[in-house]
């Protein structure tokens, strides 16, 4: 009986001895604020990526303020950013002081439509700010054409795009900076953490000073230096968005299987994909040509075997609710895709937005499922996962 049957989370962080042994270094020496390992963390995250610099923080949301302030995004600047994100994506612009301008998606990839964006930009447009979510890049290659001819920085959101690939390249190197997540729904995790990539030294330089108060020095430096006893200099405004070297030290284990974890991500989304090849209620996550998906989440649509749109939403969402509360009482674990931001309280309240402002991004938010997936995931779960999805009918 399905419903007795094992859960099946929705994701599980891959830990073993290696991250048990180097979480205990940092406790072994008693240097736990950033330190070797974040470094060494760094270091790693620019092998892989091919980024020039990389710093870790707090979390992805502290990456974007920390890019949007190095860069002096502020009080007067519109930022454009897709509404179907995670909500930390228009907080940053709006703790920055600037104005995120909602953008639409298009619904095949989820990811910014940069037809509207295009239409969007005005003369207090600063940046766009892509999101490469679920694990596939933005149009990054489109967005930096258009950022080109206008003036803009690209700010990517790159939360879930470790492993992602667009024209051979990863995301987060081809704007003018990225953004990573280290949050435990995330390829690796840090418990909580993320990581800012750019290959502007300059702005490196500035966002490195901003992650730590605004000092001229780190206090791994100070350490090694004479004259230690002495603060540094603080000639900005700043902030603590540090990472600590015990989350470093995770992070130096998790790179270490990164490739691994990513290849057994991409294997479980194959599998999905042949199981429901023949789905008539639901459309598979797309990969189009060029792209390498990473897969930080397997997200289907549900379409009822026709084409979603304002019309028949209300009747396919109320469908999709139910498939998902089933699914969920029988311990198979899925979440909807995401949110369309525009529609959350504060961003609805601020700014006078309707939610059919930004059709694809309500068909996506009240459409979309993402299914369990993880390294490791027995084929057999996955198979119980498409049967919902392959006759839903018999379970709502
Ligand atoms: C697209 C996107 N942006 C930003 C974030 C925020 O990441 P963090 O929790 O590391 O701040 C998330 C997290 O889920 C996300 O999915």
């Amino acid at each position: 009986m399905l419903e007795h049957a094992t859960p099946i989370p929705i994701t599980m962080p891959v830990f073993g001895e290696r991250e048990k042994e180097l979480l205990l270094k940092p406790l072994e020496t008693g240097w736990v604020v950033q330190g070797p390992y974040v470094s060494r963390f760094e270091r790693e995250f620019c092998a892989y990526t091919g980024a020039k610099h990389s710093l870790a923080t707090t979390s992805c949301t502290s990456a974007l303020h920390l890019i949007l302030c190095a860069l002096s995004v502020g009080p007067g600047d519109e930022v454009i950013v897709p509404s179907f994100t995670y909500v930390a994506t228009a907080n940053a612009v709006e703790y920055a002081g600037a104005r995120p301008v909602f953008c639409d998606i298009e619904l095949a990839t989820f990811n910014i439509d940069l037809k509207e964006a295009a239409r969007l930009i005005g003369p207090r447009t600063k940046a766009i700010l892509p999101v490469s979510l679920f694990g596939l890049s933005a149009d990054l290659p489109g967005c930096l054409e258009l950022a080109k001819a206008k003036g803009l920085h690209v700010i990517e959101d790159a939360a879930c795009a470790l492993g992602a690939r667009v024209g051979g390249a990863h995301s987060g190197v081809l704007g003018t900076a990225a953004a990573f997540s280290f949050h435990p729904r995330k390829a690796i995790t840090t418990g909580e953490g993320g990581m800012v990539t750019t290959n502007d030294g300059e702005l490196a330089e500035r966002a490195a000073k901003l992650r730590n108060h605004g000092a001229e020095a780190t206090d791994l430096e100070r350490h090694q230096q004479t004259g230690g006893s002495l603060l540094p200099a603080f000639n900005l405004l700043g902030f603590n968005y540090r990472m600590t070297d015990l989350q470093g030290a995770l992070g130096v284990a998790q790179m270490e299987r990164v490739g691994d974890i990513i290849a057994g991500r991409r294997a479980a989304a194959a599998n999905y994909d042949a199981l429901l090849a023949g789905a008539q209620a639901v459309r598979p996550p797309l990969a189009p040509k060029g792209y390498e998906h990473a897969y930080q989440s397997y997200v289907a649509t549900f379409t009822g075997g026709g084409e979603p749109s304002l019309e028949n939403l209300a009747q396919l969402n109320r469908q999709r609710n139910r498939l998902m509360a089933r699914m969920e009482k029988d311990g198979v674990s899925v979440r909807q895709g995401t949110h369309a931001v525009h529609t959350l309280g504060y961003y609805q309240k601020k700014y006078g937005l309707k939610p059919e402002d930004l059709p694809m991004s309500l068909l996506a938010d009240r459409l979309s499922i993402a299914l369990p997936l993880f390294m490791g995931i027995e084929p057999k779960a996955q198979e119980r996962v498409a049967a919902y999805l392959l006759n839903p009918e018999r379970y709502i």
